[in-house]
């Protein structure tokens, strides 16, 4: 039986369609990758700006107010934690502070500086943040 021998050319012709079909797919892969940081930007910033001082610039519950707060802000980026916190109360915590979901007053209320849907990018940030999905699907 005649064994097929590529030449150089031919296999180089048959690399072809892979090779672009992996910088497709790298591209996909970049493009996403932006979105999802352009997805995140105004919240983070939202973030930063509101609720670092309290919540940490790590998202770890450590902002430069804690040391002196009798009640620690939770800690964001805590997987478990938030994972145990329904969706429903994280926005109404947010908009209508601490005490509206029987938590801290130290918890403030940002209904009337942030707008609704500020605080709902701000509660999906939220679930980005922690990387524990929403509880209530649980
Ligand atoms: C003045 C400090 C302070 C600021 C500013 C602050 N928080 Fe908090 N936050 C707290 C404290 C303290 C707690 C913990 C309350 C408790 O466990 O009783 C808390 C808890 C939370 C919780 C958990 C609520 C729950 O049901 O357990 C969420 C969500 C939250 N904060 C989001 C935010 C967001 C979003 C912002 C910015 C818009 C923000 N916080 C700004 C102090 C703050």
């Amino acid at each position: 039986m005649p064994m097929f021998k590529a030449t150089r050319l031919e296999r180089r012709i048959a690399f072809a369609p892979f090779l672009a079909a992996m910088l497709i797919l790298g591209g996909l892969w970049g493009r996403a990758r932006a979105d999802d940081a352009e997805k995140w930007k105004e919240s983070s910033r939202l973030y930063d700006t509101y609720c670092a001082q309290c919540h940490g610039m790590g998202r770890n519950g450590k902002g430069i107010n804690a040391r002196s707060m009798p009640v620690q802000p939770r800690d964001h980026a805590d997987a478990k934690g938030m994972g145990a916190i329904p969706d429903a109360e994280i926005i109404k915590a947010i908009t209508d502070g601490g005490l509206s979901v029987n938590k801290s007053v130290l918890m403030p209320a940002w209904g009337k500086v942030l707008s609704r849907q500020q605080i709902l990018d701000l509660a999906a940030y939220l679930r980005h943040v922690c990387k524990c999905g929403t509880a209530s699907a649980r």
